[in-house]
């Protein structure tokens, strides 16, 4: 098989041969995971005492998902997890990143804990160490408890305190099996698509919802990690979507675009984190709407304390092409997630996201050169197709593999060069419920037959596990 990337020059690898150097190069503790997260693939929403979130809202609001489709099936992980984690085992997966649904645990977001939603994850958790798999725990990928919504939400600033305490509830209850925490799952979502262009839960458009929202999603991070540290956990950090912006335009338009998607994507979630400070630049273009970030005395150095890592997810660049907008957004400052649509067929995925493993590279780079002294994970890294099994059953996904074969060779390349990245978690473990985008675009590297929920893995899978055998072999 051989596959394309943006700078070849001579032979072009083929994914075995990619196979063979990226087991040779990484280091020995180099952590090999897949992840998930809790709404995408549990189903079971109304069970065990499970309260409703603002997911199942969204998606019973006609018009707002593909087709209607909802999480509430999902692949019935909730039931099937055994058989899950037997299938990670078999692929010898190290290291499982998942996340735990916060209306299970406080189906009411303040009121008492639900003993069979902490149940069901202490049970993972003992399959998993079982299995010789280290829990990674996400404590938000975006299931916001409904009742807290109905006060608000992230744009009110008690929900970060509704956070620790039940950041608290969570790690008093596994903080002694699992090491491996991480606050937030990409916030910039949270923020702007649910809070700007409302394209997610809880789909409000706001400007000024977005803005507060983006402080208080990392005022509950550092809330959320002091209820952790107290709790004696160790390895602390959170997971951002860092997406790098590029332009083909030689253009004064073009450099102010790319500012200001860099500013709203990268900077604006690690200069607080990192530096103590959110970019003045970006803090101007939310002045020009009239957007103010709610910022009290003390919580800059509270965002500040320091972490363990960062979690990156990468999908694809964006590409900032001047002209009209085809998809205006409501407010001028985040034209951001429309502009990553390019609009070509070539060499994209089934969501028309741009495969550019040279941005990936570019990005780690840049991370490190900017932001000396982190440990980065990859937290999320994959590619949507529309897989289907053949006549024998097996499912070949040869653009997916490709895709984490170059993109881990990318990993290897700047791991040599020195950056501090000790993993690689690809998205996903199994196929599953993909947002607004319902269950076509498939993002596993299981196939799950939606109707039967049979779980296939497909060419991926198994070159992926070849692979961490074979690094394992070689260290
Ligand atoms: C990021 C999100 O964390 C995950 O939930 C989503 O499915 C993938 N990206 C793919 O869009």
């Amino acid at each position: 098989m051989t596959i394309s990337t943006e700078s070849v020059t001579g032979a072009i690898p083929s994914t075995d041969e990619l196979a063979a150097r990226i087991a040779a190069d990484l280091p020995r503790n180099f952590v090999w995971g897949a992840a998930t997260s809790s709404y995408q693939i549990e189903g079971a929403t109304t069970e065990d005492g499970r309260g409703p979130c603002i997911w199942d809202t969204f998606a019973s609001t006609r018009g707002k998902t593909r087709d209607g489709e909802s999480g509430a099936v999902a692949v019935d992980h909730y039931h099937r997890y055994r058989d899950d984690v037997a299938l990670m085992a078999e692929l010898g997966l190290q290291a499982y990143r998942f996340s735990v649904a916060w209306p299970r645990i406080v189906p009411t977001g303040s009121g008492p804990v639900n003993p069979a939603g902490l149940a069901f994850y202490d049970r993972l958790v003992d399959e998993l160490l079982a299995a010789g798999i280290d829990p990674w725990i996400t404590l938000y990928h975006w299931d916001l408890p409904q009742p807290l919504q109905d006060l608000g939400g992230w744009a009110n600033r008690e929900t970060s305190y509704r956070f620790a305490e039940y950041a608290e509830h969570v790690s008093t209850a596994l903080g002694d099996r699992v090491k491996h925490w991480s606050t937030l799952n990409e916030p910039w979502c949270s923020a702007f698509e649910g809070h700007l262009t409302g394209r997610h839960a809880p789909g409000v458009q706001s400007a000024h919802a977005a803005v507060r929202s983006v402080h208080h999603l990392l005022l509950a991070h550092a809330l959320g990690t002091e209820a952790l540290r107290a709790r004696g956990v160790a390895d602390v950090g959170i997971t951002l979507n860092l997406i790098p912006a590029e332009s083909p335009e030689d253009s004064p338009a073009a450099a102010d675009a790319v500012r200001l998607v860099d500013g709203q994507s990268i900077r604006l979630w690690l200069d607080p984190l990192l530096r103590g400070s959110y970019p003045a630049d970006v803090v101007a273009d939310f002045a020009k709407v009239g957007a103010e970030l709610p910022i009290q005395d003390g919580d800059l150095a509270r965002i500040a304390a320091p972490l363990d890592w960062i979690g990156v997810n990468y999908y694809a660049p964006h590409i900032v092409v001047s002209g009209p907008d085809p998809d205006p957004t409501p407010i001028p400052f985040v034209a951001a997630d429309d502009l990553t649509r390019v609009k070509s067929t070539e060499n994209v995925t089934a969501l028309a996201w741009p495969i550019r493993p040279r941005s990936f590279a570019g990005l780690l780079r840049r991370l490190d050169a900017d932001y000396p002294g982190v440990t980065w994970y990859m937290h999320e890294n994959g590619a949507a197709y529309l897989d289907e099994p053949v006549a024998d059953g097996s499912v070949p996904d040869p653009e997916r593999l490709s895709y984490v074969a170059q993109h881990l060779d990318v990993v290897r390349e700047v791991v040599q060069e020195g950056v501090d990245l000790r993993g690689y978690f690809v998205w996903s473990l199994m196929d599953n419920y993909e947002w607004a985008e319902g269950y076509k675009m498939r993002f596993g590297v299981i196939h799950v037959d939606f109707d039967t929920l049979v779980r296939t893995p497909k060419s991926s899978a198994l070159w992926y596990s070849r692979l961490i055998r074979d690094h394992r072999a070689a260290n």
